[in-house]
């Protein structure tokens, strides 16, 4: 009796696992699509909690942003990304990345900021708190340029109206 008991919490065990990572599974498909997600989201301006995270970002009339977007926004601002991919991210001395955000993967683009690409012109911005902080949120807000979600421009919170 004590055995079979046993071998009941060994079984639940082991099926838990595949279960779990299941989950964790469904869990990073739904970060990598962002495209869509952002469109519904934008479409319901009140994700609940738990969705929020894997909502990219979140825009309504084209210039009123989530927190984060927000803070990635101000971080474009605060470091001069303009000075050399332009004020609309239509390039300059560097490319458009309205262009390259199509094709950059979030690590490639966490890559090239971080560590920059020195000998072709694009500085590394890894000593920049506000960028290690906020480098999320500027991927979003360029992921929302290069989708033609967000506007060129000033920004300001979704919550403030
Ligand atoms: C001094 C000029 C300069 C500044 C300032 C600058 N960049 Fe760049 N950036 C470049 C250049 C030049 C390249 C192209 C490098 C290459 O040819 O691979 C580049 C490339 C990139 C790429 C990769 C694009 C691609 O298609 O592979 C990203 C992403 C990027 N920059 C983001 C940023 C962000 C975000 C900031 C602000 C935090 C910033 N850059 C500030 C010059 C700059």
């Amino acid at each position: 009796m004590l055995m079979a008991a046993c071998m009941l919490v060994a079984t639940i065990g082991v099926a838990q696992v595949p279960s779990a990572s299941a989950v964790a599974l469904a869990d990073a498909k739904a970060t990598e699509p962002p495209v869509s997600n952002s469109v519904v989201a934008s479409a319901t301006p009140a994700p609940n909690a738990s969705h929020s995270q894997s909502a990219l970002y979140t825009v309504r009339d084209g210039n009123k942003v989530d927190a984060k977007t927000l803070a990635g926004w101000k971080t474009w601002r605060a470091l001069a990304c303009e000075r050399c991919h332009g004020a609309a991210q239509e390039g300059l001395v560097g490319p458009a990345l309205v262009e390259s955000l199509k094709k950059l993967t979030k690590e490639e683009f966490h890559t090239t900021i971080m560590n920059g690409r020195l000998e072709k012109g694009m500085p590394p911005f890894s000593s920049s708190k506000m960028v290690t902080e906020n480098w999320e949120g500027l991927y979003a807000y360029l992921k929302g340029r290069s989708d033609g979600q967000i506007q060129p421009g000033r920004l300001t919170a979704l919550d403030k109206e």
